[in-house]
């Protein structure tokens, strides 16, 4: 097969290795790519958000299958338009990536399938706004209801922070376009894992679950990031659990996107709070997380092509994906300052040193430098990442390999998926 990926992170780069090792597989390329996905595949030099140059470039390769890492060009419809042209595609059409593009859409689309969720209310205007702040006294959640790059989420202590919260999206329009419609939510506790299942419209996969965490400082302290490590799967995450997830959750949501007419195809992800009434979804995204992938693509013991193949034809039911029951830890190494302003350009020492037995190195942000060696040239660097038979000797490993990786301001979390910290990874928000 030959395959074409779309992205340039952590996540592409390790569903570009695990998609590499495929028996399927005649010829990769990514777009956009980074330095590690270069020693595995040939880089087209087109963004994620440039569909018809991700069209072009499909048809011009001869693709026999797309694989979509991020949610921007699902959004834009690349699905739908790599469908017309009969291209197989790994990700939901652009109707069905509303389930990520709007929260009031996940939301309402919830509540209709009875699918445990906050309580929440979706508004156009800052008036109705009020009027739902002041019935609703204390913590509240305000969301801006489109795609705000991680960033519109407002966590709101009590009502004059949410009118403030308000204010923010509506009036100063700090999330653009996105924050014209806000929904209120209730404010929920407990600790939170992220579920991934591959769905082809009606089936859907075993789940697998990780855990990633935000805050950029050890303790979950400091400002939310794109993520600063990952750890899969979690012990808490029991067969019970998974059941429980998948009957109340997954399954509902696959019947009411179908009934819709919007069929779900690709890697469904629901972001849940353990809360003490149970599972609740706080989020859906239409594919997979970063940096939770390098965590889980390594677990995936089927061949990636034929489940991803099956995804896009509706053949899921005739194929049991299997996962490994081991353990993996992702750190993430990023760029002093980030996620502020920070400095690109630095070389990266290390990267080949890789004598550590289960260990990877997935390149985000990197380019080749002008002498040729890998420099970094983003915000987030690497994932270093370990397995093991327990989450400890996996998180020995990682921690050990990235010892010998170097770079100029290089900053990275000490207490990734340590005990104190594992399924409370993002307990405090
Ligand atoms: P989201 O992008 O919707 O996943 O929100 C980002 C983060 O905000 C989540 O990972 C949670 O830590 C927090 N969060 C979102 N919604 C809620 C909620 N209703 N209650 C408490 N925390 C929330
Ligand atoms: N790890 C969170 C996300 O990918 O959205």
């Amino acid at each position: 097969m030959k395959v074409l990926i779309i992205g340039s992170g952590g996540r592409e780069h390790a569903l570009a290795w695990r998609i590499n090792q495929s028996p399927n597989l005649t010829r990769l390329w990514v777009a956009a790519g980074n330095a590690g996905t270069a020693g595995l595949a040939e880089n087209l030099n087109i963004r994620s958000n440039e569909v018809d140059g991700l069209v072009t470039a499909a048809k011009e390769i001869g693709a026999d299958l797309v694989v979509v890492g991020p949610e921007a060009p699902l959004a834009l419809g690349l699905a739908d338009r790599l469908d017309e042209l009969h291209i197989p595609v790994f990700g939901p059409s652009q109707a069905a990536a509303q389930i990520e593009a709007s929260k009031g859409f996940a939301l309402e689309l919830m509540r209709g399938a009875g699918v445990p969720c906050p309580v929440f209310a979706s508004v156009r205007d800052e008036a109705n706004a009020h009027a739902y702040i002041k019935s609703h006294p204390g913590p509240l959640v305000v969301k801006a209801d489109g795609l705000a790059a991680g960033k519109g989420v407002l966590l709101c202590n009590d009502s004059e922070q949410a009118l403030a919260a308000v204010k923010l999206c509506m009036s100063d329009r700090a999330f653009g376009e996105a924050g014209d419609t806000v929904v209120l939510e209730e404010y929920l506790s407990g600790p939170e894992v992220s579920v991934f299942a591959f769905c082809d419209g009606e089936h859907l996969s075993s789940l697998v679950a990780a855990c990633d965490y935000k805050r950029l400082e050890d303790g979950n302290l400091g400002p939310n990031t794109g993520g600063m490590g990952s750890f899969a799967q979690p012990d808490f995450w029991t067969p019970e659990l998974a059941a429980q997830v998948e009957q109340t959750i997954m399954l509902p949501v696959l019947r009411a996107m179908a009934e819709r007419g919007s069929p779900y195809k690709g890697v469904l992800y629901a972001g849940l709070m353990l809360t003490a009434a149970g599972p609740k979804v706080l989020e859906f995204n239409c594919r997979l997380g970063d940096p939770e992938t390098q965590v889980v693509i390594p677990l995936l013991a089927s061949d990636p092509l034929e489940l991803m193949l099956a995804c896009a034809e509706g053949t899921l039911d005739k194929f049991q994906v299997r996962w490994e029951t081991k353990n993996y830890v992702g750190i993430v190494m990023v760029s002093g300052g980030y996620p502020d302003k920070y400095e690109t350009g630095f070389e990266i020492s290390g990267l080949d040193e890789d004598g550590l037995e289960d260990t990877m190195v997935f390149q985000a942000g990197t380019e080749f430098g002008a002498s040729g060696k890998p420099v970094s040239a983003g915000g987030r660097v690497l994932t270093v990442v370990g397995g093991g038979d327990s989450i400890e000797s996996a998180r020995e490993r990682a921690y050990a390999r990235l010892e010998h990786i170097s770079f100029e301001g290089a900053k990275w979390r000490r207490d990734i998926s340590s005990a104190a910290n594992q399924g409370a990874a993002q307990a405090t928000g």
